[in-house]
């Protein structure tokens, strides 16, 4: 496994088998702990687990043992799935989704040995049922937090599988709940089913992100809170990369707020099966609001600390057309640019290109449509490897450099574009050589202002310094 050459080397993951969401996040006594949807039997979605790994900076992590499986004949014997973490009163305390044959229903369990082992309440679930006007199983994924000394909860639901919602309760003890109805519901653009809601204050606004079913993308709705109901004003793209889906976010000691999400895999069943391992995570994002209402993402400065040997370029001119290769190559790799797009139509970067040009990725801004692109037709020459193009809106104003975070990890690109445009997007290069870097220009030349470059260590103690 250590020679797969798809595997992210500074993306959190299992040793083996498949994760999805990110679950009970929490910053505890100065360590961050994350949980997360996982299944110790294979590369697949089954018998849903908590695994559990913990970190003092948000980089390095330390796999801790499984937190929570399904107990037979239990409400979760069939799956142990998404929820959070709280601090009740200096207890560490989870509520997850348990799943029984069709029903989702919340359970409680609580840990008094630091987070390590976890009892689940004898009286799981300890919601009976969904709101009978969802009319609906699914009802699932937690958001809890605090307020005038009561307990909140929203859970992601749907309403008649028309359109998602989120269901708000409120207890004393997190443990009997009341139904307060829905904290808001969506409209049919914005999905059938919400899944993973995660509710929070954020720069005098509240913001509610979900995932929502049938797309494999996530949005956030911006607006006010008052009287248990959710005031959205309007909504946007968290990230439209194909990939980043079910996000949950922690506040830390500081009081910034830290999202991660799970980067789901792109190549078939069974390659993630052969592979023995299927799904990473983002990196840590903090999130701000701008005073508009609309959120920014950027990747936590701690991430500064894997950054090893260092290349710079200043005033380059990139011809249309051209594919003159920077010094710096790899495949583990910060970018960080400022592109003056000029009179080009479109201007970026290609990586993980092939010396042979057979393969590359293309990443790019593109002045008509205000795009940015990731261009997928020849990042791999595996034709099972995923070709469609991931975009999200930029539009750039006239004179505004293009300013661009490219982190490259194997197969995982995450890319940060002017504060307001973020991906995730997974390529799978077949060739060992698809590791360099050219700026890239169409339409008209454009100039590359800074490029910085940076190789990236690992965050596996196994690995060294190694790249691999
Ligand atoms: C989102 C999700 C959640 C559910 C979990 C199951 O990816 O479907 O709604 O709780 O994954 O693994």
């Amino acid at each position: 496994m250590i020679d797969d050459r798809q595997r992210p080397a500074y993306h959190f993951l299992p040793a083996a088998n498949w994760m999805n969401d990110p679950n009970g996040l929490i910053h505890w006594r100065g360590v961050f702990h994350m949980f997360y949807q996982y299944n110790p039997h294979g590369a697949f979605h089954a018998t849903m687990h908590w695994g559990h790994a913990t970190s003092r900076d948000l980089v390095y992590w330390q796999h801790e043992p499984i937190a929570l499986a399904p107990t037979p004949g239990g409400p979760d014997q069939d799956g142990v799935w998404s929820g959070c973490a709280v601090d009740d009163h200096g207890v560490p305390t989870l509520v997850y989704t348990g799943v029984r044959g069709t029903a989702q229903l919340p359970c409680v369990a609580v840990s008094h040995d630091g987070l390590q082992t976890w009892q689940k309440d004898a009286n799981n679930p300890v919601i009976a049922a969904p709101p009978a006007e969802f009319a609906t199983n699914e009802f699932r994924d937690h958001t809890i937090w605090q307020q005038d000394g009561m307990w909140y909860m929203g859970i992601g639901s749907t309403i008649r599988e028309e359109v998602g919602c989120v269901a708000l309760y409120r207890s004393h003890d997190l443990r009997r709940w009341e139904y307060l109805g829905p904290l808001v519901r969506g409209d049919p653009a914005l999905g059938t089913i919400w899944e993973c809601p995660d509710f929070f204050a954020l720069a005098g606004r509240h913001l509610l992100i979900v995932s929502p079913l049938p797309f494999r993308r996530v949005i956030y709705l911006s607006g006010h809170y008052a009287d248990h109901r959710f005031d959205a004003e309007f909504s946007g793209e968290v990230d439209p990369g194909g990939s980043f889906y079910a996000p949950q976010s922690v506040v830390d000691a500081a009081g910034r707020r830290i999202m991660f999400g799970w980067l789901a895999e792109e190549r078939s069943v069974a390659a993630q099966r052969a592979a023995g391992w299927s799904g990473a995570m983002s990196l840590p994002r903090l999130l701000s609001v701008r005073p508009d209402g609309t959120l920014v993402q950027t990747p936590a400065p701690e991430l500064q600390q894997l950054r090893r040997e260092h290349w710079f370029v200043t005033e380059l001119v990139i011809e249309a057309g051209t594919r003159v290769p920077l010094a710096a190559d790899g495949d583990q790799i910060e970018l960080r640019a400022s592109i003056d797009v000029r009179h080009a139509e479109q201007a970026g970067f290609a990586v993980r290109r092939s010396a042979d040009g057979a393969e590359e990725t293309l990443i790019f801004y593109d002045r008509t449509s205000g795009m940015l692109v990731v261009d997928r037709k020849q990042s791999s020459l595996d034709p099972e490897s995923p070709v469609t193009r991931r975009t999200a809106v930029l539009a750039l104003a006239a004179h505004e450099p293009f300013a661009l975070t490219v982190f490259i990890d194997h197969s995982v690109i995450e890319i940060f574009a002017n504060d307001r445009a973020c991906m995730a997007v997974r390529i799978y290069p077949a060739l060992t050589t698809s590791t360099t870097i050219c700026p890239i220009a169409a339409g008209g030349d454009a100039r590359l202002t800074t490029c910085d470059v940076w190789r990236m260590a690992s965050i596996w103690p196994a690995d060294g310094e190694r790249e691999r």
